[in-house]
């Protein structure tokens, strides 16, 4: 198997993110954001600031344009004189830069204010006129005839005696706040500018963590999908992309870990297969060839007839694994009397029993046991651990098959007096061709396979196995399998 160790190392900058849909996304969404941000900001910014400079701006020209009027005031009742008035109007004009101008409402203009009346009339409605006239002070703000631009007008009344006899009108261009409502708007723009440039950069950076590792792991998929197991992702980091890496790892690892397992497996089947052909095929040509005589013949014919034997058996046992590995052992279940099964499986052992000269013993209700279940698989599950207690009992030795209901199963214990398995093997033995001895088994028959079988058919019903054993005392192996 190849391992390429050095493919995530190759390059870190190996998996452009740009070119994948992934960046083109992330960037394009982050720029509508903040660009939709600062479009809403600036909208609303410049909004506020017109606001605000409007209402202030008002406020300070009528307060103004009240100082003006209450100055027109003292002129008309002579508490001033003109030069004065004019006086405290100049100051006022220089320092806000404003001109004050008197309008006439209703009746004409006295005399006296002629010198500071507007020279074209007025710049407010008849409406207006009339609220000034009746003592109220006017601000509006917006076009007006004879001024560029948009404009604030006030218009504060001149009392004598509670009555208007003119009105102070002053006009204020808006076109500085203009300029500088237009400054911020280019200072949010330029912001925007900035956002837009940062949130690309990082863009690229979060898309090249996730990305990046996303268009290496798409690499190294199709490694393994090239049968290459050895290849692992870096794992960095502890977020999500992180936890990919270590998913896709272990997954490399569990297949790395099969591929081996399937590696061992057929090693050892093509090993099984290969010593009953050696001897079918040895026996056979001394037959053939004429080297055996007459007695031996017999002798070779019946070596040549259980080594067929065996290897049909491993040939059955095979294919009922590959069944369960494929998922397609079917169980034909139905209601079947566990005593009369246990008493057939025991009469057709009976040729091996007398041969070793064991006592072999059943324990059990008088009543049927009716399981549900496929019988012809608990017939296999039975002979292979009757076989094996035979086979690992000595001469002599007494086998005991116990059955009874436990709960809502049955359970089916089968003990031997016989030469029991090490500890440290225990838990082995159920594994595919795991054998304690191997040549023991061998010679025995064995290949390893029959309580890997048993633990599948097992399992299959629902039921669970189970094995005790003392070294050189015996072996009890046990199952359950569910009630009707
Ligand atoms: N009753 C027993 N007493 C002692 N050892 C046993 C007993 N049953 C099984 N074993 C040990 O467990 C191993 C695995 O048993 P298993 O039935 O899977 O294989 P096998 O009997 O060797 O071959 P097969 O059943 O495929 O013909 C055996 O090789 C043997 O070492
Ligand atoms: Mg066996």
């Amino acid at each position: 198997m190849r391992r390429n160790w050095w493919i995530p190392f190759r390059n870190p900058f190996r998996g452009n993110p740009f070119r994948g849909g992934l960046f083109r996304r992330m960037v394009a969404s982050y720029a509508l954001v903040t660009v939709l941000s600062f479009l809403l900001l600036g909208t609303l910014v410049s909004r506020m600031i017109e606001r605000y400079y409007i209402r202030s701006t008002t406020q300070d020209l009528l307060a103004s344009g009240s100082q003006a009027a209450t100055a027109f005031q003292s002129f008309l009742e002579d508490r001033i004189d003109a030069s004065s008035l004019q006086q405290k109007l100049s100051l006022e004009e220089h320092s806000s830069g404003i001109l004050f101008l008197v309008i006439p409402v209703g009746a004409d203009l006295p005399a006296k204010l002629e010198l500071w009346a507007h020279p074209s009339g007025n710049e407010f409605t008849s409406s207006e006129l009339q609220a000034i006239g009746s003592g109220h002070q006017v601000a509006k703000f917006g076009q007006i005839p004879g001024h560029a631009g948009e404009t604030i007008s006030v218009a504060v009344p001149i009392l004598t005696g509670g009555q208007a006899v003119g009105a102070v009108s002053i006009h204020a261009p808006f076109l500085a706040l203009r300029q500088t409502i237009q400054a911020v708007i280019r200072i949010i723009w330029i912001s925007a500018a900035l956002a837009l440039a940062l949130a690309v950069v990082l863009t690229y950076w979060n898309s090249w963590r996730i990305a990046g590792p996303l268009i290496r792991l798409a690499g190294l998929a199709r490694e393994v999908a090239r049968g290459n197991f050895g290849v692992r992702l870096p794992e960095t980091s502890a977020d999500e992309v992180g936890r990919l890496a270590a998913s896709f790892n272990h997954m490399a690892a569990e297949l790395e870990r099969q591929e081996a397992m399937r590696g061992d497996f057929l090693a050892s089947v093509a090993h099984e297969l290969r010593s009953p052909l050696t001897s079918i095929r040895g026996f056979s040509r001394a037959i053939l060839d004429g080297t055996a005589g007459p007695e031996q013949q017999a002798h070779y014919l019946e070596i040549i007839r259980s080594e067929a034997d065996r290897l049909a058996r491993l040939t059955g046992d095979l294919l009922d694994l590959a069944q369960f590995d494929a998922g397609q052992m079917h169980l034909a279940r139905a209601a079947m009397d566990l005593n009369e099964l246990a008493r057939r499986v025991m009469a057709s052992l009976t040729p091996q029993v007398e041969a070793a000269r064991l006592d072999l013993e059943l324990a059990t209700d008088i009543f049927p046991i009716m399981v549900l279940a496929d019988r012809d698989r608990v017939e296999q599950i039975l002979a292979n651990l009757l076989n094996n207690a035979v086979r690992y009992s000595p001469p002599g030795g007494r086998i005991d098959i116990r059955i009874r209901r436990d709960d809502r199963v049955a359970r089916v214990d089968v003990s031997d007096k016989g030469v029991g398995i090490p500890p440290e093997d225990l838990f082995r033995i159920w594994e595919r061709f795991y054998r304690v001895d191997k040549s023991r088994s061998r010679a025995l028959g064995g290949t390893g396979l029959g309580l890997a079988l048993v633990k599948e058919l097992v399992e299959a019903h629902g039921g669970t196995v189970g094995v005790e054993s003392a070294l050189g005392k015996g072996t009890t192996f046990w199952f359950t399998l569910p009630l009707v």
